[in-house]
């Protein structure tokens, strides 16, 4: 009897495995890093054959380390880093070039060239999303000019394009034996190619773009069988069922089906998805329009977003750059060595700013510092920044929905951080709520497939599931809230306006 269903999480900074019973819990785990690759400032990029590797080796662990074999699985779901965009040969399987992240800057000149006729939104009522280096579809082209070969590869039909989760389907179904080479529409979403209501590519926005496109994945639902795991896999002949990004995904494992439902997911960078059913709604505030999810045949439903490129990867940075911690929970205790900032507030523009400012020519900054500031206060200031960037995204969906979030349900790895946690509820002035199974965007993908299989038979199984296991309330007074906002918000205006032309 196949009692379980497994995830494949492809995410920014790990892959992970988990294996998922009926009620939703862990049942095991396998999780790998892969290397972060700097080449040059604003240039992120991860190696694809690394990643696969990766994967193949988090679902052996998974199975492993609860004792299962592929006859326990009913499905496969994968969930994924979204923009990030693979370019690799169909006939040798090989990737040209590394995958570019999604916080790359690299693209910053192909934005502005297209942006020259119509400025960065002309695409906007089409695909929901601005022109900005953020999406995949600029990276595409960065590749195709770049590299040397892949343009007239490209117009050839040799190469195919993809972000991680086409990659890791690709490869799971046979690769270039057969490889299945699709996407979901919560991927295709953030490309600024599909169109929101037909869910196709838009030929003339490609043309544009100059992407030619039979690199292009087939678009498909977040949840049908796309195919079945090659002859190799352990998951051999196991189906493959679901594909969502991952902040979509964890808006599915947090069970949010409803208009008016939220969640915000604090890894890598903060996403705020707030699901507006089947309406397609144009933020006036800075929010991103995306596809939320779509079961099967059944209508799609769509949601507003706000992204935060850098939260959690400025603990890392901490960490790794900085040396000021070893370890990324350890920025807590740092963080509560000082009794307040200090004065010291940090913006971390390392991406720009995205949502709800989306200003590509601004950088961190540091701000307020004095004789007295010590590194208690930069870790304090960058835990209290990830609140702070919270709450001016909570501000657009709430401008833009008309009513005010009366709460908020959070996960993702920067949770465990109770100070975060605490701060984030001071400074929204409402509640945050936690649930029992923080790994949400593993548990959405897992979801998504096991719905398709039947092995859960509706929505309602799953909002059933859903369990709080622990609740942050507000202990900050107006008074200090609207000072402390005021002090952030003159500490983001100190970081726009830096990069000119001959910044690097
Ligand atoms: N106790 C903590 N306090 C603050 N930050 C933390 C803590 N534990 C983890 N983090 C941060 O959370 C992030 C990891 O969260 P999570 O595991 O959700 O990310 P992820 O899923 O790997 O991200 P992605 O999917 O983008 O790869 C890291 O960037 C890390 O710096
Ligand atoms: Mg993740």
């Amino acid at each position: 009897m196949a009692d379980y269903v497994i995830a494949i999480d492809q995410g920014t900074t790990s892959s992970r495995a988990i294996i998922f019973d009926k009620k939703g819990s862990i049942v095991s785990t396998g999780q790998k890093e892969h290397e972060q690759i700097f080449p040059k400032p604003g240039w992120v990029e991860h190696d694809p054959l690394e990643i696969w590797r990766n994967v193949q080796e988090v679902i052996g662990i998974a199975l492993a380390t609860a004792d299962l074999t592929r006859h326990d699985i009913a499905a496969v779901g994968i969930t994924n880093q979204r923009e990030t965009a693979v370019v690799w040969d169909r006939t040798t399987g090989k990737p040209v070039y590394n995958a570019i992240v999604w916080q790359d800057t690299r693209t910053q000149s192909i934005v502005d060239r297209l942006a020259q006729d119509g400025g960065v939104e002309r695409f906007k009522p089409i695909v929901g999303l601005p022109l900005a280096t953020y999406f995949s579809g600029t990276k595409i082209v960065w590749i195709l000019e770049n590299v040397e070969g892949a343009r007239e590869k490209a117009e050839a039909g040799d190469l195919m394009f993809g972000t991680t989760d086409s990659w890791v389907l690709w490869n799971l179904t046979g690769g270039t034996d057969g490889g299945v080479h699709a996407t979901d529409v919560t991927n295709a979403s953030r490309t600024l190619f599909m169109d929101l209501e037909t869910l196709e590519w838009r030929d003339d926005i490609l043309e544009t773009f100059g992407v030619p496109r039979s690199m292009m994945p087939e678009i498909r639902s977040s949840s049908e069988v796309y195919g079945a795991a090659e002859s190799s896999s352990l998951l051999r002949e196991t189906p493959i069922a679901g594909i969502l990004g991952d902040q979509q995904a964890a808006t599915f494992g947090q069970a949010a089906f409803q208009t008016g439902e939220s969640k915000n997911t604090y890894g890598t960078g903060n996403f705020l998805i707030f699901n507006t059913g089947e309406e397609i709604v144009h933020s006036k505030n800075g929010l991103l329009t995306t596809v939320g999810y779509k079961l099967g045949d059944q209508p799609t439903h769509y949601a507003l977003e706000g992204s935060i490129a850098v939260t959690g990867s400025l603990i890392q940075w901490l960490r790794d750059q900085l040396g000021i911690i070893s370890s990324a929970p350890e920025v807590e205790k740092l963080a509560t060595t000082v009794e307040d900032n200090g004065g010291v507030y940090f913006v971390p523009a390392f991406s720009g700013l995205y949502a709800p400012y989306w200003r590509p020519d601004a950088r961190g900054a540091i701000v307020g510092l004095t004789r007295y500031a010590n590194k208690g206060h930069i870790a304090r200031a960058a835990l209290e920044a990830v609140a702070f960037q919270t709450r001016d995204v909570i501000d657009a969906v709430n401008a833009d929905a008309g009513v005010d979030l009366t709460e908020l349900k959070v996960d993702g790895g920067m949770v465990a951080n109770d100070a975060l946690m605490q701060f984030q509820a001071d400074v929204l002035g409402v509640p945050v709520v936690r649930p029992v199974v923080a790994e949400t965007t593993a548990l959405g993908a897992a979801y998504a497939a096991g719905l398709a299989v039947g092995f859960w038979a509706g929505l309602d199984d799953l909002a059933a599931n859903w369990q709080e296991d622990r609740r942050w309330e507000s202990s900050m007074d107006d008074a200090e809230r609207d000072r402390q906002l005021r002090l952030w918000r003159k500490a983001v205006e100190k970081s726009m306006d830096w990069v000119d032309d001959d910044v690097k």
